[in-house]
Formats: structure tokens, C-alpha cells, sequence
């Protein structure tokens, strides 16, 4: 089985996707910076799986600490690229510090493989380098129209990927589009744990039911949605964990580079997962209606058809089982991993 470097393991969709790999027999090493994730999840991550993963604390644009890493390390062959900055708001707050992270760790990352002969990649990207005007289905072939800087710096990145693959044909590549993830690993030992008051909807709903958080808000009722509220691609972490394991099979048989929506292919909207989470785990989510927030769009869903296809992978997991999984991790972790 190929030596995975996995940046960005310890957060939240690499640990889930770290435990896929693990239990698929793959050797893993993770670089992460901790910036959004704590070294706790390394525990859980060996609770899980039996098996301790090296991780080196540094950052990716520390080129000399990365280049150590590829020395020591048995050959890697492959890099999963998760290590970013991935909060839309703070990104159109801060769009110089989204640019110079996301852009520079790339950057980095993809000359320290280049200079090892590491030319195997699977590339966390999102479905937010659509943007918002064009209609879902959204299908790979769309052009891309990220509308916030966290989606640019992905859609550059991609571009990036794109270019160096055209110049090498020695390369694979393959750039996964992720839609909504939400839920977490069904043993309930790992999860989602956004620092502060999350802004995501999922981790917001399990906060409001364990009394953490008064009431949720719902950003517009009055879209073009059959209840007026909106629809999103909600996919489970196990399911796009397991999509990163067809993806490496995908890489290990084809050059070049291709792109893979990773969703459900089926939309949910806000109201319906309310009441979802509500029936699935006996809960009350108490909600008030508040004005649409800047930068939402009204639906958001994956045409996945192209991953079922040629990766032979499809998520699995219903809404159901994405909010059984969510308020176990909530109740069982109710302050995350500290
Ligand atoms: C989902 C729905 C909100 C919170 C974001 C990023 C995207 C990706 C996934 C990284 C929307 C509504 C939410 C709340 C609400 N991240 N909502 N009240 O915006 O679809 O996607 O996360 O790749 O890049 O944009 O996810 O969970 O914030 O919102 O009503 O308190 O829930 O309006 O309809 P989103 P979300």
C-alpha cells in the first residue's frame, strides 16, 4: 500500500478521511499546523484505528521543515491536500490572509513534491468555486464563478494543479469538489468542532439542541425553495472519507488530471433538516426567521453522476444517519476536543 502524506489530517473532513485510509491498510503521515483542529484528534484517530500517525506541527509554508519531512519520510508517494483556510466570511474580511495561506501553502506543497518526485495528488477542493449564479445540478463541466475569496484561492489552486499537470505529463491529479459536509464517525470519538459559534448550519443545530445555543436562525424563508428556505447537498464525512479512497485508486491508473464532484446528488433544505434532526434524535431545535445572509444562494446541489461513473463511488449515508451521527458526537463531546 502507497506512504500517504495527508496535509491538514488532524481537521475535520482529513481526520475522518485519515481513518478511511488507515483502515483501507494505507501508512499515513499527517503535516498540519493546528490552526483549526487540536492534536487530540490524533488520540481518537488511534482509538479508532489501532494505529499511531506521525504528525509533523509545521507550517506548509515552511519550506525547509516540509522538504525535512519528504526527506525522513519512507517514500511518499501520494499527497491528499486538505491544509486551508476555509471560512467564507473571514475570507471576505480577511482576503489577504486567505490568498497568502491557501495560495502559498500550494505553492510550497507543490514544489516540495516536484523536487522529491512526488507527482501524485488528490486535492481538496469545493463546490463553492461554482459561485452563485450557475444552476444546480452543478456538473464539473460549469464554468467556474467562485463568488468569495476562500472559493478563488480553490479555484486557483485547481488552476494551479491544472497547469502543472499540462507541463508534466508524469503527474496524476485528481480535484474533488465537496458539497455540504455535515455529520461525524457513527463511534461518535470524532467530529466536527468549529472554533467559537459555528457558522455552519449542522454544528449550529446540534449546539441549539444540546442548550448551548438559544434558537437558530434561519437566514431567508422566502427563496425559490419549496418551504422558502434553502436547499443545500449535505454529504456525510464517512461517505466523502471513503470518496478520497476511490480517488487514490482512480490516481494509482491514470495520468493527467480529473475533476469530481463529491455530494449526495439530492438537496435538502434548511427546514427539512430541522425537522430531520428533530424526529431522527427526539430534540427540539426552537428557530426564528432572520433576513437571507450575503452570499447565500437559494439551492446548491451536486450532479455526483460523473464519480458514480468512473470512480464507482457514491455517498451512501442518509440525512437520518447524518444526524443520528452529529448529536453523538455533540453529546458525547460536548465541548469538542478540548
Ligand atoms: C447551509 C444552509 C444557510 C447557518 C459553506 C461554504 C462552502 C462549504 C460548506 C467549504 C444555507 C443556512 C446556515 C445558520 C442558516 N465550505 N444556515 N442558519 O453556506 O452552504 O456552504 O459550507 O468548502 O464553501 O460556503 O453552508 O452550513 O453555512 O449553510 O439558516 O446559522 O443553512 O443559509 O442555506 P453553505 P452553511
Amino acid at each position: 500500500m502507497s506512504n500517504i502524506l495527508v496535509t491538514g489530517g488532524t481537521g475535520y473532513i482529513g481526520s475522518h478521511t485519515v481513518v478511511e485510509l488507515l483502515h483501507a491498510g494505507h501508512s499515513v503521515v499527517i503535516v498540519d499546523n493546528y490552526a483549526n483542529s487540536k492534536p487530540e484528534v490524533l488520540k481518537r484517530i488511534k482509538k479508532l484505528t489501532g494505529r499511531e500517525v506521525k504528525c509533523y506541527a509545521i507550517d506548509l509554508q515552511d519550506r525547509i521543515a516540509l522538504n525535512r519531512v519528504f526527506e525522513q519520510e519512507e517514500k511518499i508517494e501520494t499527497v491528499i491536500h486538505f491544509a486551508a483556510l476555509k471560512s467564507v466570511g473571514e475570507s471576505v474580511e480577511e482576503p489577504l490572509k486567505y490568498y497568502h495561506n491557501n495560495i502559498m501553502s500550494s505553492l510550497v506543497l507543490l514544489e516540495c513534491m516536484a523536487s522529491h518526485g512526488v507527482d501524485k495528488i488528490v486535492f481538496s477542493s469545493t463546490a463553492a468555486v461554482y459561485g452563485l449564479e450557475n444552476e444546480s445540478p452543478l456538473a464539473e463541466g460549469l464554468p467556474l464563478l467562485a463568488a468569495n475569496p476562500y472559493g478563488r484561492t480553490k479555484w486557483m489552486i485547481e488552476q494551479m494543479i491544472i497547469d502543472l499537470v499540462a507541463a508534466s505529463p508524469n503527474w496524476s491529479a485528481v480535484l474533488l469538489r465537496y458539497f455540504n459536509a455535515v455529520g461525524a464517525h457513527e463511534s461518535g470519538w470524532m467530529g466536527e468542532d468549529p472554533t467559537g459559534v459555528p457558522s455552519n448550519l449542522m454544528p449550529y443545530i446540534s449546539q441549539v439542541a444540546a442548550g448551548k445555543l438559544s434558537q437558530l436562525k434561519i437566514y431567508g424563508n422566502n427563496y425559490e425553495t419549496p418551504d422558502g428556505s434553502g436547499v443545500r447537498d449535505y454529504i456525510h464525512v464517512t461517505d466523502l472519507g471513503k470518496g478520497h479512497l476511490s480517488a487514490l485508486n482512480y490516481l494509482s491508473a491514470h495520468k493527467g488530471v480529473e475533476i469530481f464532484n463529491l455530494g449526495t446528488g439530492r438537496g435538502y433544505s434548511v427546514l427539512e433538516v430541522i425537522h430531520t434532526f428533530e424526529t431522527v434524535n427526539k430534540v427540539s431545535v426552537p428557530y426564528v426567521f432572520e433576513e437571507r445572509r450575503a452570499g447565500d444562494v437559494a439551492v446548491n446541489y451536486a450532479d455526483s453522476s460523473k464519480a458514480e461513473r468512473i470512480l464507482a463511488w457514491r455517498a451512501e449515508r442518509s440525512l437520518e444517519k447524518i444526524c443520528e451521527d452529529a448529536w453523538r458526537w455533540q453529546i458525547q463531546n460536548p465541548k469538542g476536543y478540548e
